[in-house]
């Protein structure tokens, strides 16, 4: 009886194992990274997980992902890394100082930058990467139950020599890629999906608000926006989630409203001014405040609700 014997897999240079598996870091195993290193894992490809609070993390090991104790850790040897952090501030925490997963990575390897940070922090990232490593803007559309089954929709900036390199990495986590011109237009294109991705949902919860006070079944407004050129399948599905009071969930708050106020500055800093935006952050940090941070986004119907006279 012949005995199979397993290939030992023994780092090459490339940041690949000798079985030819690509290695990717993930920094970060939140709502997102969690299910973006499923995803890797699904499609073959050799997976180091970290985050700051390691519970999570392990969480994959059963998965089949390595769990390193530091970011710099989780980088080594790594061909890619992700960071799919809460912010800018997270993310350079987790790729600078002693145990950042800069002082581990190749010069050929390439960071892939997926957290919504605004465009201020990709700039600061940027400089932070120096030239040290390759640069990949690309922050994702799409939440936590598009990431599970990989359909996320990845804008992406960066060289365009590293397309082909990146390209198994996307396809492993998204349905489509958009690749975007200029090094940063991934971040900014992400803050404008967002803003009209804000004006829906408060669109649609001040209009759910209007139905119930006119004293009309907000299921009829849904019923008649379903398939109408008026209607948005997003807004619609929001509506529902508002009537139902469901917010478990899907986009939480808290991101979302870091996303406008990301976009609000964006605009400042061209001398624009986005009236709604600013508007509905009001309404959305009452939001917050009444305990709605970790709710879906639909929360901020509790904010529209007439006020008591
Ligand atoms: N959720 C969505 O639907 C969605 C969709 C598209 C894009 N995004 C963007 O994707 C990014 C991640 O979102 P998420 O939903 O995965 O968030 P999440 O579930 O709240 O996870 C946030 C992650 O960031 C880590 N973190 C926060 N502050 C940190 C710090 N100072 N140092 C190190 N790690 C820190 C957390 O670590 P701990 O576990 O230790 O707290 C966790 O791993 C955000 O930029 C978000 O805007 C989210």
């Amino acid at each position: 009886m012949t005995e199979r014997v397993e290939p030992i897999p023994t780092t090459v240079p490339t940041g690949r194992t000798m079985t030819g598996r690509p290695r990717v870091a993930v920094l970060g195993t939140g709502a997102m990274g969690a299910p973006i290193a499923r995803s890797l894992l699904r499609a073959g490809f050799d997976v180091t997980v970290w985050n700051r609070t390691r519970r999570k993390a392990e969480a994959l090991a059963g998965q089949g992902a390595r769990v390193a104790a530091t970011p710099a850790g989780a980088a080594a040897e790594a061909e890619f890394l992700i960071t799919m952090l809460t912010d800018g501030d997270a993310v350079a925490a987790a790729m600078g100082g002693v145990d950042g997963a800069l002082t581990a990575l190749g010069p050929d390897a390439v960071w892939i930058q997926m957290s919504t940070v605004g465009l201020h922090a990709t700039r600061s990232l940027l400089e932070l990467a120096d030239g040290r490593v390759e640069f990949v803007d690309a922050p994702v559309s799409g939440s936590s139950g598009p990431a599970e089954p990989g359909e996320l929709l990845v804008l992406a900036s960066g060289q365009r020599a590293l397309r082909p390199r990146v390209r198994p990495v996307f396809d492993a986590l998204g349905r489509r890629t958009l690749w975007l011109d200029r090094l940063g237009d991934g971040s900014r294109f992400k803050l404008v999906l967002n803003n009209w991705l804000a004006v829906l949902v408060e669109g649609m919860a001040e209009t759910v608000s209007l139905t119930s006070v006119l004293g009309l079944d907000p299921g009829l407004l849904l019923a008649t926006l379903t398939g109408s050129p008026l209607g948005s399948a997003y807004a619609t599905a929001k509506g529902r989630a508002m009537v139902e009071h469901d917010f478990a969930p899907g986009f939480p708050l808290h991101h979302a409203g870091k996303d406008a106020a990301l976009a609000l500055a964006a605009a400042d800093h061209w001398g624009l001014e986005l009236p709604l935006t600013e508007a509905l952050l009001k309404r959305w940090d009452e939001a917050i405040a009444g305990g709605h941070a970790a709710d879906d986004v639909a929360s901020v119907v509790t904010a529209a609700a007439p006020a008591p006279r």
